[in-house]
């Protein structure tokens, strides 16, 4: 018997499969679409880029995040020298008594009616500046993603990415194609997110590893989105040879 291929399936395995890649299609398109909202403006740049990916991950260990908005997004709130003044208990350490001398008194002066406490309850993107402990809590390094919280993402990826390769994998399975291709095709995927979430960590070591990020995690779409489309149209368009013939 000649191996099984999609126009051996009968119309309930035909919907099955359909709608399970469907769903894995749309399923994919909004992890894409979360990926780029919520990593888009790590660098204060709009639109996803190398950068962004590099500070998800490593950080941006130049500075603190309260250096990186004194110098960036709030410099039109500060003069120079007030600003200086903070840089340089941000590098001495920045401990209480230079903050209460040094530091408070231009916050007070210059942040505090957009950073009261309640302002941040209620915007949650301005964090609040009235005390010692939250301007202390902005005026660490940034060092991007904690291992934990790689360890925890990795997981997840891997096991729920892994079942849903397994199902388009299989489907495309049925697939009538040069079998090296299909070899490769059924192997790409999984050897790309592996490559990905090995390059997470590494890029956490190295921001260079931001590469290897992207461009393991295009391939990793590539090869789904191939097995979905060439599953997808063999399922309803490809005739078997010998119906051609008939047809002919
Ligand atoms: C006119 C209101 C206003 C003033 C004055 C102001 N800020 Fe802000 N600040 C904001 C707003 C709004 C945000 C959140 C949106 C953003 O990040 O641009 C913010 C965000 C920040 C952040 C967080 C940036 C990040 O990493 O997400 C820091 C740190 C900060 N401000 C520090 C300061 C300091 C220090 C001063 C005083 C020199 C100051 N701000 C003065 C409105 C203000």
């Amino acid at each position: 018997m000649a191996k099984r291929r999609f126009y051996d399936c009968n119309l309930s395995e035909k919907i099955l499969y359909s709608a399970f890649l469907v769903l894995m299609g749309i399923g994919y398109l909004m992890a894409l679409t979360y990926l780029y909202a919520s990593h888009e403006l790590h660098d204060g740049e709009p639109g996803l880029s190398i950068n962004d990916v590099a500070e998800t991950y490593y950080g941006n260990r130049s500075g603190t995040r309260l250096e990186a908005a004194l110098r960036g997004p709030m410099s039109a709130y500060i003069s120079t020298d007030d600003r200086t003044e903070i840089v340089a208990w941000l590098k001495s350490g920045g401990d209480k008594a230079a903050f209460e001398s040094n530091v408070n008194p231009v916050i007070e002066r210059q942040c505090l009616m957009c950073h009261s406490s309640e302002a941040a309850k209620q915007f949650g993107n301005i964090p609040p500046l009235d005390s010692y402990d939250s301007v202390r809590s902005l005026a660490t390094v940034d060092t991007g993603l904690s291992l934990l919280t790689l360890v925890k993402l990795s997981h997840i990826h891997l096991l729920g990415i892994g079942l849903v390769l397994l199902g388009i994998g299989f489907i495309f399975c049925l697939a009538e194609l040069n079998p090296y291709l299909k070899y490769a095709l059924i192997l790409m995927p999984f050897t790309a997110i592996v490559a990905d979430i090995f390059a997470w960590f590494l890029t956490k070591w190295d921001p260079v590893f931001a590469y290897t990020v992207v461009t393991s995690g295009g391939l990793l779409g590539v090869a789904m989105a191939a097995q979905i489309f060439i599953s997808f149209y063999q399922i309803w368009f490809l005739k078997p040879r010998k119906a051609l013939k008939d047809s002919a």
